[in-house]
């Protein structure tokens, strides 16, 4: 698959990937390179990432906890301690390998250290590979309130591996097939058909359509790195769905959800006031109800779950001026930004979500 561009960084597949980091490597003279890796990640993706590097230097290992649970300052700090302790300089590298926490995070921890070291995301999860290790979004949860802390700082390259994929869990793979379908309605009618005809999610099925995933995300980030309109689409089904996460993630009598399961409920609930405000088909709205209906099955939210969910629309990184500001569909594949929502219909995009 072909290397894609980004703004001042390239994103690399399979086996140029370890053509272009050992040559990266060779030439940039790094101080120290550590390698960030969470308890997942260690056993099954460091083994195989050591043997393609060919460098004649020590490699640090630097491991965290896994889960979203552990996306906080507090494990930041470890792993700045842990920098610190191993001799960190300005002129270390930081290689986070792993899902979109640690390349959330890896990234914040290395855009912070000493004012910023260079830091190469090799994401491992389907998620990472076609969202959150690319785009330069790095941050961490301030409580759980997903992603309140964070910068925009873009990685050295991007190394996507589809072999890493061969040990992700089935219902990983479907939180990340919630962000490929999400590009498809936003930018792409084509690509959301494709997909929604996917059945099953093999590697060599999933391939074509992860480069073609990154292409799409590239694209909007390329022309909009700082989110001041376009990239807010990426947004789309995430004021919602961020909401049902944080709330899933306090809640002990509540299952967890992984961030594409969240943000599938939060699809079918924008795709309604799509439907409402922005001229969304009935037709399609139906569409997006059963695909997301059909792979991830429904949350169960109480009356008492909706209006704490409401309540922490409040959080939302696109409001401004105390207005929650939605991503929200014209038709499959066109998205406008900035869409104000009357609260009434709020209220009815639970509803219809739970019918
Ligand atoms: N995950 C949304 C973005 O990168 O803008």
């Amino acid at each position: 698959m072909k290397t894609i561009p980004s703004t001042s960084y390239s994103i690399h597949f399979n086996e140029t990937c370890y053509k272009e980091l050992n040559a990266y490597l060779e030439t940039s003279h790094f101080s120290k390179i550590f390698i960030l890796v969470d308890t997942n990640t260690h056993t099954h993706c460091l083994p195989k990432f050591l043997s393609n590097i060919d460098i004649d230097m020590t490699l640090e290992i630097i491991e965290m906890e896994a889960g979203e649970i552990h996306k906080t300052l507090d494990t930041c700090t470890q792993i700045w301690h842990s920098l610190s302790d191993l001799d960190g300089d300005r002129k270390s590298l930081i290689i986070n390998l792993g899902g979109g926490v640690v390349t959330d995070l890896g990234g914040f921890v290395a855009s912070t250290f000493k004012r910023g070291i260079r830091f190469i995301n090799v994401p491992t999860s389907l998620l990472s590979m076609v969202d959150a290790s690319v785009g330069g979004k790095t941050g961490v949860d301030l409580g759980t309130i997903k992603n309140q802390i964070g910068v925009i700082n873009f990685s050295d390259m991007v190394l996507v591996d589809v072999s890493f994929l061969e040990t992700l869990p089935a219902e990983e793979m479907r939180s990340g097939l919630a962000e490929m379908l999400k590009h498809g309605l936003i930018k792409d009618s084509d690509y959301w058909n494709r997909l929604c005809d996917l059945k099953a999610l093999n590697i060599s099925d999933l391939e074509g359509l992860i480069h073609e995933s990154i292409i799409i995300k590239n694209e909007v980030v390329k022309r909009d790195p700082n989110e001041q309109g376009e990239r807010k689409q990426l947004n789309f089904g995430h004021t919602l769905g961020h909401a049902i996460e944080s709330y899933c993630l306090d809640n002990d009598n509540l299952q967890t959800l992984l961030h594409g399961e969240a943000i599938a409920a939060g699809m079918i609930m924008e795709g309604y006031l799509s439907m409402k405000t922005c001229g969304l088909s009935e037709e399609e709205l139906t569409q997006i109800k059963n695909t997301f209906k059909t792979i991830y099955g429904t949350v169960d939210l109480t009356k008492n779950d909706k209006s704490s969910i409401i309540e922490l629309l409040k959080y939302d990184k696109k409001n401004s001026h105390g207005q929650i500001k939605y991503a929200l569909l014209e038709s499959i594949g066109i998205c406008k930004v900035d869409v104000i929502v009357e609260d009434q219909l709020i209220d009815e995009a639970f509803s219809y979500y739970a019918s």
